[in-house]
């Protein structure tokens, strides 16, 4: 079995995030999703992934590098341009050979891993088996429609009338036949060559595909809410810990679900868990809240912090309303200004969104 990770596309529902950055590489509790993705197939057994990346390569490259940190082999995989999933199935025709194949989306979190689902494929004459998950706004995704008997009916990509809220999860096995499947297929209306035709082919000319329906949770994510969202779960089932040569200061609580990074210094602060501080980041007379990410060389300094996401080498100080539900990107500052006149001043990057 071999493991097959996207990470091409253009990622513009993170925009401003992902004008300078793959998506996939903006870290989760401190860790980026496509690092979570690779444990996850590696705790599965399959070590030898190839990866697939369009214009953020060199970034990921040298993020991954040849994946030995991790125990496993990756091998990368241009896509000259995001031309959909099925199309990177294609292009990956060599790398994967004859090998039955985990196909992952590099910007997915899953609750569990996917052991369980490798080892069903594995025992089972499947030539396909997907991950369902019920929704809300099943018309976001692609959607299942099954028949009484748990067999698949039909797939559609994004239908503005779902007939289910069966929606399909980012990950995905199959043996050699969806390769004839990727090769029948067309572009659909929005030029894409989608994996729910490719698997609709199967399922058409007699393959089998079954239909796991996952029942933890599941977050693709691919806007700002999601990864505050997949951040609050990863944080929540974080094992927490204080490295060794960390300072907390006798003035500081620290809860016992907050981690503390290597280096992290705790000044006069209380940090409530499920929270997690970076490596080298400074948290000084400030609140650091429930489900709050700060990554590492950040300096927060007189303020409070709730449920957010902040990135490498950001300061947040002497702020006096408090930030919650927020994503903020790496080397920003947010700070009070003494200048006058008072007001808001700002120097805010295409795409960006402040509230206030
Ligand atoms: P999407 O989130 O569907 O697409 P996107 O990354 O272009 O994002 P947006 O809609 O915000 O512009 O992609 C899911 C995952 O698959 C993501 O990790 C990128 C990857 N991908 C590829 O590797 N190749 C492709 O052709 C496409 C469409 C996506």
């Amino acid at each position: 079995m071999k493991g097959l990770i996207l990470s091409g596309g253009k990622g513009t529902r993170l925009y401003p995030l992902t004008y300078t950055r793959a998506k996939q590489l903006i870290p989760v509790a401190n860790k980026p999703v496509l690092v979570r993705v690779i444990e996850a197939i590696r705790d599965a057994g399959v070590d030898e992934i190839g990866m697939v990346v369009g214009h953020t390569a060199p970034e990921i490259q040298a993020a991954l590098g040849d994946g030995s940190r991790w125990d496993v082999s990756l091998s990368y995989i241009p896509q000259h341009s995001p031309d959909g999933l099925a199309h990177a199935v294609k292009i990956s025709r060599n790398f994967l050979a004859n090998d039955p194949f985990v196909m992952f989306l590099g910007d997915n979190v899953i609750e569990g891993g996917i052991s369980q689902l490798i080892r069903d494929f594995a025992d089972n004459d499947w030539n396909s088996q997907i991950v369902l998950k019920e929704v809300e706004n099943a018309s976001a995704y692609g959607v299942a429609q099954l028949r009484p008997d748990g067999s698949i009916e039909r797939l559609i990509e994004k239908p503005a009338a779902p007939p289910s809220n069966l929606a399909l999860v980012g990950i995905y096995m199959f043996d050699h036949h969806v390769f004839d499947a990727v090769d029948a297929i067309r572009p659909s209306a929005r030029g894409e060559y989608e994996i729910t035709d490719a698997i609709q082919w199967l399922i058409d000319h007699g393959h089998s595909v079954y239909p796991h329906i996952h029942r933890g949770w599941w977050i693709d994510t691919g806007k700002p809410t999601d990864m505050l969202e997949a951040n609050s779960h990863v944080l929540e089932e974080t094992v927490p810990c204080v490295a060794a040569d960390a300072e907390i200061d006798a003035r500081s609580t620290v809860d016992s679900r907050v981690t503390v990074q290597a280096g992290a210094r705790i000044v006069n602060s209380i940090l409530r868990g499920p929270t997690v501080i970076g490596q080298g980041t400074l948290i000084e007379n400030s609140y650091i809240g429930p489900f709050t990410s700060i990554y590492h060389s950040c300096q927060i300094r007189n303020c409070e912090i709730e449920r957010s996401i902040i990135l490498e080498n950001s300061s947040v100080i002497d702020i006096d309303r408090t930030l919650r539900d927020s994503l903020i990107g790496r080397n920003a500052s947010v700070k009070r200004s003494a200048v006058k006149p008072s007001g808001i001043k700002m120097n805010l990057g295409d795409h960006s969104t402040l509230w206030v």
